[in-house]
């Protein structure tokens, strides 16, 4: 097998001697990139953002931002990276390099100040000025879209804001950076970046990076993958590395084996059958967006709300569930959908309702050796959707309570309600109770109370630092009354009321 190697801002390095948990970042920075910054290295600040080529949805290559503090050096073999050096034009010796665009922007209209978070954002902000589909008009100036701040997310370049959710930055303020972005024009035909952008991204390398007792491997395909996993029932699999990154980092865990299975073929592919939405487990959470493109409103209403566009170009619905996370955000939306899992093994594969995967706390019927091959959805699809995440802050954040709604509604009568919710049991679950107290009821205020008052006492929700038990139940009441007054224009009286008692409880809780 050909030595792992890796392509930084063109020139080509191999990764050995690092150990096999070594970090993008910290590979980057022994080697004086030292851009590329250490913020939280848990996957929420974004000071650690850089670009790898991946395969595109609308080009051969997107330019796609991740952060680096996650992934595995050794993830990226045969893979290529640019970090914000890179981004800059080097000059003649003795000259200055030249700003690129978006460097530019970010000078000009002090978008920063000490300068820790700027690489990062640096990087986020010329994926989504590389964004194929991103609608560019030449020299924009820095006001939202619409004069009456009508879609303040989005820049008169097109520039989707949401690219940013995944960088903080403690100092400078958001609106200049805000400014900048709203302010970059379009790749010149001569931009390499853009160029590269045209040819195929590299292929997945077949990877068996072994140093010290321990090694990273990257199967070809999936029954390879699952002769490994039955060699080494110890491994660690990983997908986008968003959840074990974390556990590397900060709780100092080190596995013996990891199993890359993020770029199988046979878990990439996403299709649209008359029956079925069937979703490649390792497709990662951008490319089904954009691949779907709001066809299942439910995922395309949960895709902003999960974590950050940093965190979402690696993570994978495979790996959300496979993790087993009660507080998951895919899995209450996935229950609402009447979703099932695809499990393929050394042997057979079968099909597993959602409802029926999660068994206790972070476990499931998943064999080991089994791996999530893909997530099929069925069709036709429930008209009234909704979910609804409550946590401390509006993105980049864990829910504190998520619910899902799923409902049939005809001639004014709930015919079929379909609810998951997470962070109020030791599992994601559905709320069957809440589900028989609407179906057949009609769908009006009264009903709706009634039935919220059965959905307050679904799960069983704890006390933790996120939330009390009685909150998270006053929200579970609330998301109802919520759906309702959604869907008719009606608030009643009992709207109010509450809101009032649980405003008390959020400061209390
Ligand atoms: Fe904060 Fe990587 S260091 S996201
Ligand atoms: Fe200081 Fe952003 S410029 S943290």
């Amino acid at each position: 097998m050909v030595a792992a190697r890796i392509t930084v801002n063109g020139k080509e390095a191999p990764i050995a001697p690092v150990k096999p948990h070594t970090t993008v970042l910290d590979f980057l920075r022994e080697r004086g990139l030292t851009g590329t910054k250490e913020g939280c290295a848990e996957g929420e600040c974004g000071a650690c953002s850089v670009l790898v080529a991946r395969p595109g949805v609308d080009k051969p290559t997107d330019w796609v931002a991740v952060n680096a503090c996650l992934v595995p050096v050794a993830a990226l073999d045969g893979q290529e990276v640019v970090t914000s050096e890179g981004l800059a034009t080097a000059g003649e010796p003795g000259t200055p390099a030249a700003l690129h665009p978006v460097q530019e922007e970010m000078a000009v209209r002090g978008g920063s100040q000490c300068g820790y978070c700027t690489p990062g954002f640096i990087c986020s902000m010329a994926a989504e000025y590389y964004r194929p589909d991103r609608c560019a008009v030449p020299g924009p100036g820095p006001e939202p879209a619409t004069a009456d701040g009508g879609d303040p997310e989005h820049g008169p370049n097109g520039f989707d804001l949401h690219a940013l959710s995944g960088n903080l930055c403690r100092c400078t303020g958001y609106r200049p950076i805000r400014d900048a972005a709203f302010a970059v024009g379009s790749p010149t035909e001569d931009d390499p970046l853009a160029q590269r952008r045209e040819r195929p991204a590299p292929e997945p390398a077949a990877t068996e990076y072994t140093q010290d007792d321990s090694v990273f491997l990257r199967p070809g395909t999936l029954r390879e993958a699952l002769r490994r996993l039955r060699e080494r029932p110890d491994a660690v699999v990983v997908a986008g590395s968003t959840d074990w990154g974390v556990e590397v980092n900060i709780r100092s865990r080190r596995a013996g084996c990891v199993v890359a299975i993020d770029r199988l073929p046979e878990l990439r592919e996403l299709h649209v059958a008359s029956d079925h939405v069937e979703i490649g487990a390792a497709k990662t959470l951008t490319e089904i967006e954009r691949r779907l493109d709001g066809s299942v409103p439910l995922l395309a209403e949960l895709f902003p709300q999960f974590a950050s566009r940093l965190i979402r170009n690696s993570a994978t619905l495979g790996g959300n569930l496979g993790t087993g996370s009660p507080i998951g955000d895919s899995a209450p939306v996935l229950l609402a959908l009447e979703a099932s899992l695809v499990l393929a093994g050394a042997d057979a594969e079968r099909e597993v309702p959602l409802r029926d995967y999660f068994t206790g706390y972070r476990q499931s019927v998943r064999r080991p050796g089994e791996l999530i091959r893909a997530v099929r959805i069925p069709l036709p699809l429930s008209p009234v959707t909704a979910f609804h995440k409550i946590a401390k802050r509006r993105f980049d954040d864990i829910s504190s309570v998520a619910v899902a709604f799923a409902l049939d509604i005809e001639d004014g009568t709930v015919r079929t309600a379909r609810i998951g919710l997470g962070g109020v049991s030791a599992t994601p679950i559905r709320a069957l109770a809440t589900e028989a107290a609407l179906e057949g009821k009609p769908w009006t205020a009264q009903s709706a109370e009634a039935a919220a008052l059965v959905l307050q006492a679904e799960g069983t929700p704890m006390d933790d630092h996120r939330a009390s038990a009685r909150y998270r139940s006053a929200m579970l009441r609330q998301s109802l009354l919520k759906l309702h007054a959604q869907t008719t224009g009606q608030t009643a009286e009992y709207t109010t009321a509450h809101t009032t008692e649980q405003s008390t409880e959020a400061v209390t809780s």
